[in-house]
Formats: C-alpha cells, structure tokens, sequence
C-alpha cells in the first residue's frame, strides 16, 4: 500500500469559543508559546511523513496560508540587516513540504469541510488533523507517536485509523466518543507500552453521558481510506444541523471496517478559551526552561 503523504488541515471555523482574540485573527493563528498554534499540527505532520498539506479555508482565513510561504519582503529585509540566522528560522518549512488552500464555500460542517479538499487530495489516502487539537510536542515523540502509528497500522492493515482518548464523564459531550467491538480477535498491538490499535463499532458525535458508549474520545487525528470522499459525498445534516465527519466514518465501518488508535501523550484544545489559556502556559513554561 502506497504511503500516506497528504494531510488536510480543516480551518474554516469561525472560532466563536475564542472571541474576542479571533474576531480579526484566525483562531489557529493564536500564539501557543513562542508559534501560532497550527505551527505545530503542520510540525506533527511534516514529523509523520506528510508531504502535502490542504488547508480548507474561507476568506477571512488567508493569513494562515501566508503563515506557511516566503515572505519575500520581509526575508530581504532581514538579510540585508544581517539577520540572516533569523530570516533562515522563517524558512523552516522543508522544500518537499507544499501548503495549499482550498476554500470551503458554504459552512456546512467538518465532513463538507473535509470533503472540499478532495479536488487536491484526488486518489490518495490521507490524513486530517483538526488544529484545535494540539499533541504536546516536548514529551512525544511525533516521529513515531500517534499519527506517525497511525499511517504504519494503516499500510500494514487497511483499515482506517481514528486516534482516541479517555476523557472524563464531564467532557463527552464535547467530543465523538467510540463504541468498541465486541470481536475479541480486533486487537492489534504494535507494543505494549506505546499505541493500540482496536476494530470499532461506531461513533456517537457529541453524546449525553447517559448515551455515551465508551468514555474514548475522538481527539482530532484520522487516517483515511479515500473510500471516506463517496461516503461524505452521501452523508446529509445530522447532529447541529452538520454534516457530520463521524457520520461517514460509520458508514465506512459498516463496509470496510475501522480502528481507534489508543493516544500517546497529552493533547492540548486550543479552540476553547479556558483550555487555551492552559496550553499557553503550560507551552510558554516548557519554552522558558528550555531557552
Ligand atoms: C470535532 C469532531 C468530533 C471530535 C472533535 C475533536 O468536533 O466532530 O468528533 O471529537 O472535533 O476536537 P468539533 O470540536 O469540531 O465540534
């Protein structure tokens, strides 16, 4: 099986959790730290092989893409000044790495957010990273953790792979939360210590705790069969009046069968106010030990 090296980056979200600071900045564009918060979804990326990345955007949202070009004037600037070392830090994207837009149109929700990048991914399977989920970059291994798992369990088996997390009872109503499969023959370990791999039944977006079938949660990393596209091309409204991401994945387990992979390290939500401000910290606080 060829080797997954497309990613889409779905950026289209108003950002309304994070108001007043994205009213005229994109929400992903918001410091974590030292970097705007996508700096290191894109970093995640590039570390588990992803060679070309599709942001699914709107036209307020063109300073993302600016975010990941040259910016010729400013890199003159700095090196006619002799700034060289710091105009060679603005350039960190590696050569093979392209960062393209697409737009959206209607905001109609993330399967159509995700379905819009199909004209660029084409035939590849690919990956989706949701930006508001950032995985702490100073205790994992990105090189080898989570998404880097996720696109080996992949090719070894076929099957899509969803990562998951546990979260607490108060939190499940944010998230899509995973229904596992009875099939004790689904396991699939790749090492005892590090991320698993399990056949699931299905997803339940958003649920009430009273409804909710297991406490793992959906975190905001997929692996792609680009079966998934027909799919999310018949997949109508559902829960908040969207077209649902989960509601294609459980039409693709029904046909084909999915995995949730087990999360290594701790994820960060940067696309809500009171966890941003924790992230922030927690990621000023690693940059200032390590300076
Ligand atoms: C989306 C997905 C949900 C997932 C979450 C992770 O929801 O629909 O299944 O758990 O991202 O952040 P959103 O947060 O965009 O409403």
């Amino acid at each position: 099986m060829k080797k997954i090296t497309h990613a889409v980056i779905p950026v289209a979200g108003f950002g309304t959790r994070m108001l007043p600071l994205s009213k005229s900045v994109p929400k992903e564009l918001l410091p974590l730290g030292n970097r705007p918060a996508i700096h290191y979804v894109v970093e995640e990326a590039i570390a588990a092989g992803i060679k070309h990345i599709v942001l699914v955007g709107h036209s307020q949202k063109s300073a993302i893409e600016n975010y990941f070009d040259i910016n010729a004037e400013l890199d003159n600037q700095l090196r006619q000044k002799g700034k060289d070392e710091l105009a060679d830090s603005l350039n960190w994207l590696p050569e093979d790495v392209s960062v393209s837009m697409i737009r959206q149109g209607k905001a109609l929700g993330l399967g159509h957010a995700v379905l819009a990048a199909r004209p660029i991914i084409g035939d590849n399977d690919f990956a989706v990273l949701l930006p508001d989920v950032v995985l702490d970059p100073f205790k994992t291994d990105l090189r080898r953790d989570n998404l880097a798992f996720m696109i080996n369990a992949f090719a070894k088996e076929g099957h899509s792979q969803i990562l998951v997390e546990q979260v607490a009872d108060s939190e499940v109503h944010k998230y899509g939360i995973a229904k596992l499969s009875n099939d004790d023959d689904s396991e699939y370990k790749e090492d005892a210590n590090g991320n698993q791999s399990f056949r699931v039944a299905g997803f339940v977006e958003k649920p009430k705790l009273s409804q909710a079938p297991s406490r793992l949660a959906v975190v905001g990393r997929y692996v792609f069969s680009n079966k998934i596209f027909a799919y999310l091309a018949n997949t109508t409204a559902s829960v908040g009046g969207e077209i649902q991401l989960t509601d294609a994945i459980d039409a693709l387990i029904s046909e084909y069968g999915v995995n949730v992979t087990t999360m290594r390290g701790a994820s960060y939500d940067a696309g809500d106010m009171r966890s941003y401000m924790q992230a922030f910290i927690y990621f000023a606080q690693q940059q200032l030990t390590d300076e």
